[in-house]
């Protein structure tokens, strides 16, 4: 607690390991604010392997790391036990910090998700069993963020050659770039300029590890840009061999997710995922190469479905076409059912597509403008 202490005294940055059961450092937070009435977090999350908290993923506070592991394979109901009631007490610290200040978030780990099912205090008075009292971040900061078409798109350079991929992230400063000059709103603009900045300084980073790949924040428009942009690189010859494109599954509309990446859409429409398989057919027949449709992922089995894809440009005219129809449904299909959902950025990002391709056209919703007319409905 010390250093801790010390850093937060003079407003240094400092980075600090803690090695040992999470559960505990909880308690002493609390045991600190409560001894001395300071309180020495401001912010915190969990990042626990919580989808999958019985077989390892989450590790109980009553027992040491090998003991832990003696039990889980001897005696996994107890071992099952024992994890809910840790997760009750880290809950039961979290909740004695947020009474102050502190703030906690769900990191999408489904964290809340098995605290609530372990009999934890999670609950958001008045509110749906998939709500909780504290936000999870794909909710609170990314929900707005994919209701404007923007998320990780990426692609993978087959020639395996650094100098490829150093093409690639030009060319996609360039389509940013002009994207901007051509004139965007003001947060879509915002977004950009993020972009922009990671693209131009993912190269010094050195993030690469395997296969020659980027991964870029983008919206509907900027995928469909840069892809014609590589493919074209490609038939000059600029670009030595095909690339493949993709996105991760924690996306705008490949997932339905009621606990990660589609809890700010409170249609109830997650429950059937409806969006992931209208995604994954749509994507199939508009020209991927290869497509996946599968359950579990990071949020855990029986919790989300998720639709990918994998689309090869090889130089064609015809990589050119598939990649314009497929990448505008992977996107906007997702930003469609958000906007029906009531997202006001979804409604306005899909007006704007509709507007600038007449091929385009989805039912827009209309507003109540004022919800007593609903409640006298539905008492009628
Ligand atoms: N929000 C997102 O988009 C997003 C992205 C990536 C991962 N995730 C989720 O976050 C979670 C973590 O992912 P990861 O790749 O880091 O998993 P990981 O399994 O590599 O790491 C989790 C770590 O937590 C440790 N741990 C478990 N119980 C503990 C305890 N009680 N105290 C201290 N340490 C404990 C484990 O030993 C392990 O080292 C997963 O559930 C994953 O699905 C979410």
């Amino acid at each position: 607690m010390c250093p801790f202490r010390e850093a937060r005294k003079k407003k240094e940055v400092l980075s600090l390991g803690y090695h040992g059961n999470v559960v505990n450092l909880w308690e002493r937070l609390v045991h600190e604010l409560d001894t001395t009435g300071e309180l020495l977090v401001d912010l915190g999350s969990d990042q626990t392997s919580c989808h999958n908290p019985f077989n390892g993923g989450y590790y109980p506070v009553q027992l040491g790391f090998l003991e832990a592991q003696n039990l889980l394979a001897s005696n996994p109901e107890a071992f099952k036990g024992l994890v809910q009631e840790s997760l009750r007490r880290q809950v039961t610290a979290i909740n004695r910090l947020a009474q102050e200040s502190f703030f906690f978030w769900d990191y999408g780990n489904a964290f809340l998700l098995e605290a609530q099912r372990a009999g934890a205090d999670v609950e958001k008075k008045g509110a749906n069993r998939t709500e909780f009292r504290y936000p999870s971040y794909v909710q609170h900061i990314m929900g707005d963020i994919f209701s404007q078409g923007f998320g990780p798109f990426r692609w993978v350079c087959t020639s395996g050659d650094p100098q490829d991929l150093a093409v690639t992230d030009q060319l996609a400063t360039s389509v940013l770039e002009e994207a901007i000059a051509g004139g965007v709103n003001s947060s879509v603009k915002l977004q950009y300029m993020d972009n922009i900045r990671w693209i131009q300084e993912a190269a010094k980073h050195q993030l690469v590890v395997g296969s020659q790949a980027r991964i870029l924040y983008s919206d509907q428009k900027g995928r469909v840009a840069i892809a014609v942009a590589i493919n074209h690189a490609i038939s000059q010859g600029k670009i030595k061999a095909p690339v493949v494109l993709s996105r991760d599954h924690h996306d705008v509309s490949g997932t339905d997710s009621p606990f990660r990446e589609t809890s700010n859409i409170y249609d109830g429409s997650a429950f059937c995922a409806d969006m992931a398989v209208q995604n994954f057919v749509g994507d199939a027949f508009r020209g991927a190469t290869w497509v996946a449709l599968h359950n579990g992922g990071g949020v855990g089995w029986g919790e989300v479905i998720n639709g990918g894809f994998g689309l090869v440009l090889d130089g064609t005219e015809e990589a050119e076409q598939k990649a314009k129809a497929m990448l505008s449904w992977d996107v906007s299909n997702g930003v469609a059912r958000r906007c029906w959902s009531g997202n006001r950025k979804a409604y306005e990002i899909i007006c704007q597509t509709m507007r600038e391709n007449k091929g385009l056209v989805v039912t827009l919703p209309h507003e109540v403008p004022d919800e007593r007319l609903l409640q006298k409905a539905l008492q009628l």
